[in-house]
């Protein structure tokens, strides 16, 4: 295999060298009652992103899905988004790399003064209200890849681009993993992780959802991931899950 993933953590791990999408396989798990399983490959061929986007995974990079049953409502499931993002923005960090996290899910890091995307994420889960059934948690770090090998308009970077030398994969995971495992058994103290990180409080925004758009300073977030943004007629939250776009303004 391109990388031997003997992970240390409390999750099976799946690895392919090549497989269509490590959230698609998870889902599958999951239909079959599988928990606690993560999915990796090496390379994806039908890479899925937000929006119903697709998303280039070449050879190189970290492609991976994190399958979970946590015994909570169905309204709570976008905290395991934020707490992905904060894994992998502290991962990237202890591999050398300044990243920082734009609301709700977006890995960056500044190139020559410029925003550029380093990690995406997908979350998809099924359930009851009361109760989710799973949530599959699919991350995508541009490590060791070809910053020009990928779509321009997702304005990309890759670990190994911005360190100048590739990342240790395996080692990456297995941090990437340990953090997100500690994060989902306290949601509580995801947001105060998430703050740490973030490139988006205090700045002017502007956020589409499918409601409308909402204008003003994102002055914090609220659990379990709702942007709080002071507008010039008080105060609106906007759910994760309802960013159309956001562009700092
Ligand atoms: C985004 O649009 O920013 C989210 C991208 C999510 C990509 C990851 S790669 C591993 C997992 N498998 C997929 O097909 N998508 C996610």
């Amino acid at each position: 295999p391109a990388v031997e993933y003997g992970l240390d953590a409390p999750f099976d791990v799946e690895y392919h060298d090549s497989i269509p999408s490590t959230n698609a396989r998870a889902r599958d798990l999951a239909a079959e009652g599988a928990s606690d399983v993560v999915v990796l490959a090496d390379e994806q061929t039908g890479g899925r992103g937000r929006l119903d986007r697709d998303w280039a995974s070449p050879s190189g990079g970290i492609w991976l899905s994190l399958l979970f049953r946590p015994d909570v409502p169905m309204a709570h499931a976008p905290v395991y988004t934020l707490a992905a993002a904060v894994a992998a923005t502290r991962a990237a960090r202890e591999a050398g790399v300044e990243a920082g996290i734009k609301w709700p899910n977006d890995v960056l890091v500044d190139v020559d003064g410029e925003e550029r995307k380093l990690v995406g994420i997908l979350t998809e889960m099924e359930g009851e209200a009361d109760r989710v059934s799973w949530v599959v948690v699919g991350i995508g770090v541009n490590a060791n890849v070809d910053p020009e090998s990928l779509p321009s308009e997702a304005n990309p970077t890759s670990l190994e681009a911005v360190r100048g030398a590739p990342v240790d994969r395996r080692l990456f995971t297995q941090r990437l993993v340990e953090t997100f495992d500690t994060l989902r058994q306290s949601p509580d103290s995801v947001l105060d992780a998430w703050r740490e990180y973030a490139t988006t409080l205090g700045r002017d925004v502007r956020v589409e959802t499918p409601r409308g758009v909402v204008e003003g300073e994102a002055v914090d977030v609220e659990f379990p991931g709702r942007l709080v943004v002071r507008t010039d007629d008080g105060r609106e939250t906007v759910s994760a899950g309802d960013c159309e776009h956001l562009r700092r303004v």
